[in-house]
């Protein structure tokens, strides 16, 4: 009896908490959900389309990574997307690192090579808030799992600018106003615009297409096993067939003799 009590008590709150969250002002933080896209990758056959994975790094290495890092990434891991080893060597000597010590017990720096982690563009997340009004840039390498539904977050948050806040938004200096960011006010200036980057493979660079391409690309950084997985899942599957069929002629075998 107490137990139910208890219970019913229990549901009564939670139906009167779900009310008032439902009845209650639309909270300013709420963005709305982002419009669901057809991405290549999605799906248990779902592929990764290799030329959007290389314009995507192309608009990468002009726009974003002079602020925001791919911490998780080796340069040789650029082969998936058809690099040559010469092409990521070449890639990879643009920047530089810190190695040693040397014979002499000093620090010195090299251009980056093909085993080498992604450069980080600030030293650390005090220069980077520094750089950027007070906010840090997150690194992109997991964002799409970062995020709820992150491949179509990314696509509208890249998309999702007006050039003013509706009538009565306050947005600070540093700040711009985004639909899909939570709160609205982003601390990131617009990053594409048409023609920010000329692909080399001949596609119009619309701000639309830097984003679906920037959107493959960087849900492959997130999950560079995702083809191989699925393939290996499809073997299983094959695989666990083919031995139900291997029972089943076996049951047939077996009781017949019986019978
Ligand atoms: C000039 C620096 C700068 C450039 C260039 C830049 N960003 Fe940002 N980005 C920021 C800052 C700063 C933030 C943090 C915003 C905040 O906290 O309000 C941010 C945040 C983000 C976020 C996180 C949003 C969230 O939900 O938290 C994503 C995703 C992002 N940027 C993607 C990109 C992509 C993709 C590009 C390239 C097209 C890019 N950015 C270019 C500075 C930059």
């Amino acid at each position: 009896m107490l137990t139910s009590v208890k219970t019913l008590s229990t549901a009564l709150g939670l139906a009167l908490a779900a009310t008032l969250a439902w009845a209650g002002p639309a909270s300013a933080a709420k963005a709305p959900p982002p419009p669901s896209q057809n991405w290549s990758f999605e799906g248990v056959f779902g592929k990764f389309d290799r030329a959007a994975k290389q314009r995507g790094f192309q608009v990468y290495t002009e726009v974003c990574a002079s602020c925001h890092g791919l911490r998780l990434m080796s340069y040789r891991n650029l082969s998936a997307l058809g690099y040559t080893d010469d092409e990521i060597k070449a890639y990879a000597a643009q920047f530089e690192v810190q190695d040693g010590p040397d014979e002499f017990g000093e620090m010195f720096f090299r251009p980056a090579e093909p085993k080498d982690r992604f450069v980080e563009p600030f030293a650390n997340a005090r220069e980077a808030a520094a750089a950027n009004g007070g906010a840090v840039p997150p690194d992109l390498t997991l964002m799409t799992k970062a995020r709820k539904n992150g491949a179509d977050y990314l696509y509208a948050l890249l998309t999702g600018y007006r050039d003013e806040a509706p009538e009565g938004f306050e947005l600070s200096d540093t700040q711009y106003y985004n639909d899909f960011y939570p709160g609205h006010a982003i601390a990131m200036a617009p990053p594409l615009w048409p023609d920010g980057v000329e692909y080399a493979d001949g596609t119009p660079a619309t701000v639309e297409q830097q984003a679906r391409d920037l959107t493959t690309f960087l849900s492959w950084t997130a999950e560079p096993e995702m083809e191989e997985r699925k393939s290996m899942g499809h073997a299983v599957i094959l695989f666990i067939l083919f031995f139900i069929v291997v029972a089943y002629f076996n049951k047939r075998r077996l009781w017949a003799q019986l019978h």
